[in-house]
């Protein structure tokens, strides 16, 4: 199965993004427009791995703490488009921790750079029009372990596990 380790999103996150998809649709982008079900920030991605427990246990001694989540603007990799976060040092130092966790625990991890980012869209046409993205933020209490299925009309992402923060 293919798993990765997510952060997953508030209901004002989630109005945020879909405010952003539409304003991009009614600007006449098309593409393939993540649902709202998958929306989603990844802090490390596995691939394809054939148990979930021992990436638990690779997991098992990161501690965080509670921390804020704040949207900030629209950005691309190539037709890959994406909605940015606010600079987060809590943030960076998860992703950190985590990737390193699942290195110590022998789990593999792809190992690009961890630049946060919630996927709006792919195949996009055009540029990026400057269009505002609605303020938004949560708090992270967890981080979770997710599957990724291919489903007839694109990906099926299941939560496995959650790890809580302040534990
Ligand atoms: P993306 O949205 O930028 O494609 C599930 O595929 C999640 O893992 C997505 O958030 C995806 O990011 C991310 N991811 C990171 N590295 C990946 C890789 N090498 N292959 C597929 N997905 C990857």
């Amino acid at each position: 199965m293919r798993l990765f380790l997510a952060i997953l999103l508030n209901a004002p996150m989630k109005d945020a993004l879909i405010a952003a998809q539409n304003a991009l649709y009614d600007r006449g982008v098309r593409g393939r427009f993540t649902g709202e079900e998958n929306l989603h920030l990844t802090l490390a991605f596995i691939g394809e791995y054939p148990d979930a427990d021992p990436v638990l246990d690779a997991l098992s001694g990161v501690r965080f703490s509670p921390f804020p989540l704040e949207l900030e603007g629209l950005g691309c990799f190539g037709d890959l488009w994406w909605a940015g976060l606010r600079t987060s040092a809590p943030l960076e130092a998860l992703a950190r921790r985590i990737r390193r966790a699942l290195a110590e625990g022998g789990i593999p991890c792809d190992r690009k750079r961890f630049s946060p980012h919630i996927t709006l869209l792919r195949s996009a046409s055009g540029k990026v029009p400057p269009i505002r993205i609605d303020a938004a933020s949560m708090t992270v209490e967890a981080v979770s372990l997710m599957r990724s299925d291919r489903g007839r009309n694109g990906m099926i992402y299941t939560e496995l596990a959650r790890i809580p923060a302040g534990t």
